[in-house]
């Protein structure tokens, strides 16, 4: 297993924060800091915020993505954006399967897949995110669950389509918990899912594969997380919304 031949990236998401305003403030910031980024750069924000978003990283090594996306290209799906609509916009990358879509939004394993399967179609690069619950990794089934929805997800998937999605790690009890992984705890599972991503795929896919890490990744913790042989990168949410902190991160990242 080699990390040297993956990207890193370090991907933001906002989750339901910033106006428009507030977000050009923060990109505006957040330019300077990261322009000589040896990694991927990604900011996923609200629909609200994507125009703003795109104009305001025009020229820069950050790119955009959105936090979901339906599976249909359009329809009677009140309140729901498609794969298509991102596309159109200049998006590249939407985050699939977050842990809060499938906890407070009824997101299934095969919403997810199906999620997967338009945004590719349309496409995007999808950030596809799976990880355990704390009553799932205390019952020691962690490896069980995060598996099932990794192979669940990827139903379907073509190998040579495995290039345009990142892989994110997010066991759920870190998830704005200040409860971080330990790193090893953060490495033994994205090694695990590469082993899933190697038994689907064969072996030199699951190397090429970038597989992120989070669930309170921050400034003090990601150089840690970041040296792990498995650990490409990661998902950030609260830390993504101070600059400076992402910024860290990003810099950890491209060491
Ligand atoms: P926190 O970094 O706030 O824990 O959120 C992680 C996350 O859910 C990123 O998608």
């Amino acid at each position: 297993m080699n990390k040297a031949i993956r990207q890193a990236v370090i991907a933001g998401n906002w989750k339901m924060n910033k106006t428009r305003p507030e977000a050009r403030a923060l990109i505006s910031e957040l330019i300077p800091l990261v322009k000589d980024a040896n990694c991927g750069v990604v900011i996923c924000v609200p629909f609200t915020n994507l125009e703003t978003a795109l104009d305001a990283t025009k020229g820069t090594n950050i790119k955009v993505g959105a936090e979901n996306c339906h599976w249909a290209k359009s329809g009677a799906f009140t309140g729901e954006i498609s794969a298509e609509m991102l596309a159109e916009m200049g998006v590249e990358y939407v985050v699939i399967g977050h842990s809060e879509r499938r906890q407070y939004f009824g997101e299934t394993d095969a919403t997810v897949n199906q999620r997967v399967r338009a945004a590719l179609d349309s496409g995007l690069k999808v950030i596809l995110c799976v990880g355990e619950l704390l009553e799932q990794r205390e019952a020691g089934i962690t490896e069980e669950i995060v598996g099932m929805q990794t192979k669940a997800a990827l139903g379907g998937v073509f190998a040579g389509e495995l290039k345009n999605i990142i892989l994110a790690y997010e066991p759920v009890w870190a998830i704005g918990t200040g409860k971080t992984a330990t790193a090893e705890q953060a490495n033994e599972v994205n090694h695990y899912i590469r082993t899933v991503v190697a038994k689907l795929y064969g072996a030199p896919a699951a190397d090429a594969m970038t597989i992120q890490y989070g669930g309170s990744m921050n400034a003090k913790n990601a150089d840690e997380l970041l040296a792990q042989p498995d650990v490409d990168g990661g998902l950030i949410g609260g830390a993504s919304l101070k600059a400076a902190d992402f910024a860290v991160i990003v810099g950890a990242a491209s060491r």
